[in-house]
């Protein structure tokens, strides 16, 4: 249940990643096929004008009209087998010869012939594939070369139309090649989430017993306060529970309210460096004696100060005895100076100690306790937070009143500290 909403999000993750990986390998395998496609057309072309150059050889070694005209038949006979649109020789000087095309070559692709100039002559093969609706053709120009003659005797220019047939199996074969891999890929995701879930869980399960081990900590540290002061841990406990309730009600963010819940607990840390004679002493504390007490706020910063994981408890440590007008200790600061923390803990310390029976005193109804209060309200505390506080007191006081034991109330704040020290990815 803990590590149900991380498991949507891991899965939702890797699906993620997993696509995008096979969107990147579709790419990739589509860019190798057209690669392929490229040197495959480029290699079928100079076959494929090989009968062509033995037509213009034979014409070259008895060149009359006769056999010019003899070249033009054949050449224009060969095209009507073959897969040429358009032929033409050029002499060794690249004066044209003969141009055939087939009979309806010039309605079929007339952006062709414009084409047709953009290769350069450089007395070697040259091609030129151009995709044209939907349709593959291949511009080439071909040295002729005679082993007879042992020279150039001419230049073969033609264009070759890829049939439809043989382009739909190309495309096929990319298609089926691309296919495969993104599913290769997808599956190779599938088999792998479950060791990345598994390695996951181990994660969480380690980083959630460290959280656990740090707030089991803090409600030591709690109680060990509890325990010099002569005190129980219902105390800590009952004003973490109030604060975290009075936040909530306030709208505060779950990364405030962890704070608040640190700097509740530990509120009174510094406690643990005030001499038992002024700590314990039954009756009231004299100037000097309370000017030491109120150094449990200094001593109880200088404990934590330098814990990267409590740093945000310092606001409830430091300033929780501070009042709104100013007149608190130990900084003095007033209104909205005072961290918003503090604030809203000092309301729930001040009720639980009123309501709470103490060795000088029996508890004090909700109803008065509120009362007196509210006379300090704008004195001692901020009227907004101690309104909000009025309208959820009584039925949040019935609710922690249930948990008369000591027991009671670590389950209830354990079920606080659960919610809002989940893990976290
Ligand atoms: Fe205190």
């Amino acid at each position: 249940m803990i590590f149900g909403n991380t498991y949507k999000i891991l899965f939702r993750n890797t699906l993620i990643g997993g696509v995008g990986i096979a969107i990147f390998a579709g790419a990739l395998v589509t860019f190798i096929e057209l690669r392929r496609i490229d040197n495959y057309l480029a290699d079928i072309t100079p076959k494929e004008s090989e009968k062509f150059f033995k037509l213009y050889e034979k014409f070259y070694f008895n060149r009359t009209n006769k056999s010019l005209s003899g070249l033009k038949q054949a050449t224009k006979k060969s095209l009507d087998e073959d897969f040429f649109v358009y032929v033409e020789f050029l002499d060794d000087q690249l004066k044209k010869v003969i141009q055939v095309s087939i009979n309806d070559y010039g309605t079929i692709v007339p952006r062709l012939n414009m084409k047709f100039g953009d290769i350069k002559m450089t007395g070697r093969f040259n091609h030129k594939i151009i995709y044209l609706k939907g349709q593959v053709f291949i511009k080439v120009m071909v040295p002729i070369v005679s082993q007879k003659a042992g020279k150039h005797i001419g230049h073969f220019q033609g264009i070759y139309h890829l049939s439809d047939d043989k382009f739909s199996q190309i495309k096929k074969q990319s298609y089926f090649s691309i296919f495969i891999t993104i599913i290769a890929v997808l599956v190779t995701v599938m088999f792998i989430y479950p060791i990345i879930r598994s390695l996951q869980k181990k994660i969480l399960m380690q980083s959630f017993e460290l959280l656990r081990s740090n707030t089991d900590i803090l409600k030591s540290f709690g109680s060990a306060i509890a325990e010099r002061d002569s005190d129980t841990s219902s105390h800590n406990y009952r004003v973490t529970i109030y604060s975290v309730r009075l936040a909530e009600a306030l709208g505060l963010t779950s990364l405030k309210i962890r704070a608040l819940i640190k700097g509740a607990l530990l509120h009174d840390i510094g406690k643990i460096g005030i001499s038992d004679a002024i700590l314990l002493k039954p009756g009231k504390l004299s100037h000097e004696e309370f000017e030491k007490m109120k150094q449990h706020v200094a001593i109880g910063v200088k404990i934590i100060q330098y814990n990267d994981w409590l740093q945000d408890a310092l606001d409830v440590v430091r300033f929780h005895h501070e009042k709104f007008d100013g007149s608190g200790y130990l900084s003095g600061k007033k209104g909205d100076d005072i961290p918003v923390n503090a604030k809203i803990f000092a309301i729930c310390d001040v009720f639980d100690a009123l309501t709470s029976k103490r060795p000088y005193k029996n508890p004090f109804p909700i109803e008065q306790s509120l009362a007196i209060m509210k006379e300090d309200s704008e004195k001692h505390f901020d009227p907004e937070y101690l309104n909000a506080f009025e309208k959820i007191v009584y039925e949040l006081f019935l609710q922690v009143s249930r948990f008369e034991t000591e027991g009671l109330l670590a389950q209830q704040l354990n079920q606080i500290l659960r919610g809002y020290f989940k893990v976290h990815l």
